[in-house]
Parts: C-alpha cells; structure tokens; sequence
C-alpha cells in the first residue's frame, strides 16, 4: 500500500505515520526526518536544507523530488511505504506521480490530517523529538516514560529549532501557499480522504485504519 500524509505542520502527520508504518509493516519516509538527520551528520544536503528549514521555508524541489524518487526504489518499499512531508509542492506531486506512472503505480490513498491553525502552536511548543530516531512525543498528550529520553532508542529528546512560535507561524503561511493546494490535486484522484486530527491520538489512528481497511 503507498500512502501519503497531508497535513499542516504539527497535524500529527509524523505521529500517525509511525504508528501506521508499525501496524502495516512498511516503512515510513519523512523528507523532514531525513534533512535532520543530514544536518546532523553535516552532509552538504544538510548545510544546504537548514538554511531554509531555520526560516520555516520549503526546502526547493530540485533537493527533494530525486531524493524521494530514489527511496521509494530500495527493496524495503516492494510492498509499499507511508510519505510523511512529501510531496508538499504540486511539481512535487508531479514528480512522484511520474514515477510512479512510469512503472504503473500509483498512490493509493493520500491521508488528509485536519487541524485547524489555533491549535497548531500550541502543539508544537510542548512536541519534543528524539534527536537520534525522530521519534516525536509531547510534554502533555504524549509523554516519555523517562523526561528527556526517547522511549524507543534512549537517545535525549529536544525542541526541535523550528518549533519557535514565530517559525511556526511562517510554517503555517507556506503551508497554505504551497501544499494545501495538494488536497484538490488528490481529491481529483479520487484517493483524498480526510480524519479529524482534533481528537485523541488513538482515535485519528482508528479512523485512518477504518479509511485503510486494516
Ligand atoms: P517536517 O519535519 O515534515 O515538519 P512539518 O510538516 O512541519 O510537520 P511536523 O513534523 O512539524 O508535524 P507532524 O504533522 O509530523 O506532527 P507530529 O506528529 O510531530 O518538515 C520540517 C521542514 O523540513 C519543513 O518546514 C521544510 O523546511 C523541510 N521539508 C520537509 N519535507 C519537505 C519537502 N517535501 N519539500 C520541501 N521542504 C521540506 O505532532 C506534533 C505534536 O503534536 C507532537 O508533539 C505530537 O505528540 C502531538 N500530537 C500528535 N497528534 C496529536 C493528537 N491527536 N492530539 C494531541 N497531540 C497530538
Ligand atoms: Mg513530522
């Protein structure tokens, strides 16, 4: 099964991911987890990617779409992969879309998390993610077992840099600009379907298994 999260940032795209991925066996590919982790080894990616993350801004497509394109082709994604955070641009969706036309595949459900913007920063200035396996928690919702430290892996957990009040304001202004308009891109696909990312983390993830049929 190849899915897609959409989602503002802080929908909860990342959470849900992670779970579905678990549950279905199949990985889960967050382009937001992978410029981390190249900032963190100090790959030129990751030299090039921080500038524009640090600024709430999209990294540009030329760095993104071959980046995917290419995870997408590795043996564990035979059976299929969850996209956490891209496409996030129409010319990325086009990319994917030509991909995967190109060996008659196609998406098969694109997992629209809705929240509204008022309940978005707040979310994210309690969201702590673990610097080593990008496990995301928060101080409130969804607490470690241990302060500080990622329940999965042990490694220490941190606010992310762009989880600042103002940088998610600018997050959010992109993502109204650049990748709400996806929702029509999929709708018109035919494989759009959208949670209610309001309420509780278990039951977002029963709805999305409902809309699966897993
Ligand atoms: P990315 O890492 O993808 O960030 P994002 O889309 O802004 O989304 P987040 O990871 O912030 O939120 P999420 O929806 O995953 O929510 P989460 O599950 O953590 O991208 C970061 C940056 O990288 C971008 O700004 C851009 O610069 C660049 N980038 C990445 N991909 C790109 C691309 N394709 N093209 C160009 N640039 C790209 O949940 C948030 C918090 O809420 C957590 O604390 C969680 O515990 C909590 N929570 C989750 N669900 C619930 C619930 N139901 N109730 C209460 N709390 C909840
Ligand atoms: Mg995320």
């Amino acid at each position: 099964m190849k899915i897609i999260m959409l989602g503002a940032p802080g929908a909860g795209k990342g959470t849900q991911a992670k779970m579905i991925a678990d549950k279905c066996g199949i990985p889960h590919i967050s382009t937001g987890d992978i410029f981390r982790a190249n900032i963190k080894n100090g790959t030129e990616l990751g030299a090039k990617a921080k500038e524009y993350m640090d600024k709430g801004l999209l990294v540009p497509d030329e760095l993104t779409c071959g980046l995917v394109v290419d995870r997408i082709q590795a043996e564990d994604c035979k059976d299929g992969y969850i996209l956490d955070g891209f496409p996030r641009t129409i010319p990325q969706a086009e990319a994917l879309e030509e991909a995967l036309n190109k060996i008659g595949q196609r998406v098969d459900f694109a997992i629209n998390i809705d929240v509204p913007d008022e309940n978005i920063i707040s979310r994210m200035s309690g969201r702590r993610a673990c610097t080593s396996c990008g496990a995301t928690y928060h101080v409130v919702f969804n607490p470690p077992k241990k302060e500080g430290i990622c329940d999965d892996c042990g490694a220490e957990l941190v606010l992310r840099d762009d989880d600042k009040p103002e940088t998610v304001k600018n997050r959010l202004r992109v993502y109204h600009d650049q990748t709400q308009p996806l929702i029509d891109f999929y709708s018109a696909r035919d494989v759009l379907r959208t949670v209610d990312g309001t309420q509780s983390m278990e039951k977002v993830f029963d709805d999305i298994l409902k809309v699966l049929g897993a």
